[in-house]
Formats: C-alpha cells, sequence, structure tokens
C-alpha cells in the first residue's frame, strides 16, 4: 500500500464530496447532535470560552458547532479545496483560523483546551502523527476528543460495504452521485421498516438518520 498517495487521494475524494454537499441545515449541523456525539465524555457548556482546534473540518459543520457551544477561538484544520466551503459556512469568521494544512501539520501551540478529530482518523492511512501533533497543540491537562467509526455492531453494515467498494473506489465522483441516487430509495423504506422490526442499525436509524434532511442522508450515503 502507497500511504502517501492513499493520503493524497482520500483528501481529494473529500474536496469533490463537500463541493457537492456544501451545507450544514438541520439536524446534520446542530448542538443538538454535537451533544451527542460528545456526550459520554463533555457537556457542550464546558466548551465556553474555550481555545480549540479541530482537525479535518470538511464543511465546517462541526466548527459551527464548537462556536455555537461558546468557543472563544477555533482552529480549523482542512486539508483540501472544501476549505473553500469551510470559509463560505463559517458563522463567526472573526474567532476562526482556517489552516489548510494536514493533520499533523498543526503548530504546537502548546495552548488549547481541546482538540477534536471527529469522524476522520479512520481515513487517514497513518493516523499516529496527526494524534501526536493534537496533543502537542494542547495544553497541559488539555484533552483530544476523536470519533471513529465503530466496527463492533456493524457486520451487516460491513458486510455490504466492503463488496460494493471494490466497485465504488473505481468510480467518478458523477458516477457515485449517480449510485446515491439508486440506493436513496431502499434507505427510506428501510428507514420505514425500523419503526417495526428491530432490524439492524435500528437505533442509529431512529435517533439520527431519520432526522436528517433528504439531502444530507444523500451525503451520507455518498460518504
Ligand atoms: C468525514 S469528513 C469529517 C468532516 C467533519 N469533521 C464533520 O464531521 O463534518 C473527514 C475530513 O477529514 C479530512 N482529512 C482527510 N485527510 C486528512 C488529513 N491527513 N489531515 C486532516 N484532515 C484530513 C477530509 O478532507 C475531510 O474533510
Amino acid at each position: 500500500m502507497n500511504l502517501s498517495s492513499d493520503k493524497d487521494q482520500t483528501i481529494k475524494d473529500f474536496g469533490e464530496q463537500w463541493l457537492q454537499y456544501p451545507d450544514n441545515k438541520g439536524y446534520y449541523g446542530s448542538l443538538e447532535l454535537f451533544s451527542d456525539i460528545l456526550s459520554p465524555f463533555i457537556k457542550t457548556d464546558e466548551i465556553t470560552g474555550c481555545r480549540v482546534a479541530e482537525i479535518g473540518s470538511g464543511g465546517g459543520r462541526i466548527v459551527n458547532m464548537l462556536l455555537e457551544a461558546g468557543a472563544e477561538h477555533v482552529i480549523a484544520v482542512e486539508p483540501s479545496e472544501a476549505i473553500e466551503v469551510l470559509y463560505r459556512n463559517i458563522r463567526k469568521p472573526e474567532k476562526v483560523t482556517c489552516l489548510r494544512i494536514t493533520g499533523d501539520q498543526l503548530p504546537a501551540y502548546g495552548n488549547l483546551d481541546y482538540t477534536f478529530s471527529i469522524g476522520v482518523l479512520h481515513h487517514i492511512p497513518d493516523p499516529a502523527p496527526v494524534v501526536e501533533a493534537a496533543f502537542k497543540a494542547l495544553r497541559p491537562g488539555g484533552h483530544f476528543l476523536i470519533w471513529l467509526y465503530g466496527k463492533e455492531g456493524n457486520s451487516l453494515y460491513l458486510a455490504l460495504i466492503r463488496p460494493l467498494r471494490v466497485l465504488t473506489k473505481h468510480l467518478t465522483h458523477f458516477m457515485l452521485v449517480s449510485l446515491v441516487e439508486v440506493l436513496y430509495w431502499p434507505l427510506v423504506l428501510y428507514i420505514k421498516f425500523c419503526h417495526r422490526l428491530p432490524l439492524p442499525l435500528r437505533g442509529y436509524v431512529l435517533s439520527v438518520l431519520e432526522k436528517m434532511s433528504p439531502k444530507k442522508r444523500r451525503l451520507i450515503i455518498y460518504d
């Protein structure tokens, strides 16, 4: 495996994704969802007044959630073309520093209260230097919060996705968007069935996926 070209390809693919699905509206960009993501570890009000960084900011929904939670300043790290989408989406630009760098290049500020990386590290072929940089940016006693895709409880999902990936990783962006349309309606049906049957991923489907707008459900399939 060529780690460097995989890393560059991942960044390029994400750039296309965020240009295609730029908005952060509704539950997808809400403090309610952020609270759900963080709840086992911290409450959103613990972010009030803090200096924080987010590694892998994409279209900026987490940056805006951090601002809404009261962060004093946010360092937003995004290496892809999505940096343009990020600039456009940020609600309080005076409180945000956007850096178009990879996570391992995050400066060693040494004074941040929190670094966050939500849905990012599992996409990076060699995440160790990113983790190291995240810790070096923290003040003594600061915290690094990571959200990753879970393997546990996702065996059916993985059984479906892995064979599909053999095909999808060779598809162009346009073909992927078309495939999303094909998969979208079975997903809508699946959500409906989850109300009546104890299907796999029912908890996630009803508590998260169903609350997303049609556009955001399409983004999740694409992702
Ligand atoms: C699934 S998205 C998550 C975006 C955002 N955190 C969110 O939850 O909406 C992953 C992001 O990580 C970025 N990324 C990929 N490789 C990276 C790297 N080496 N360093 C930092 N970010 C990276 C991608 O460009 C993409 O925007």
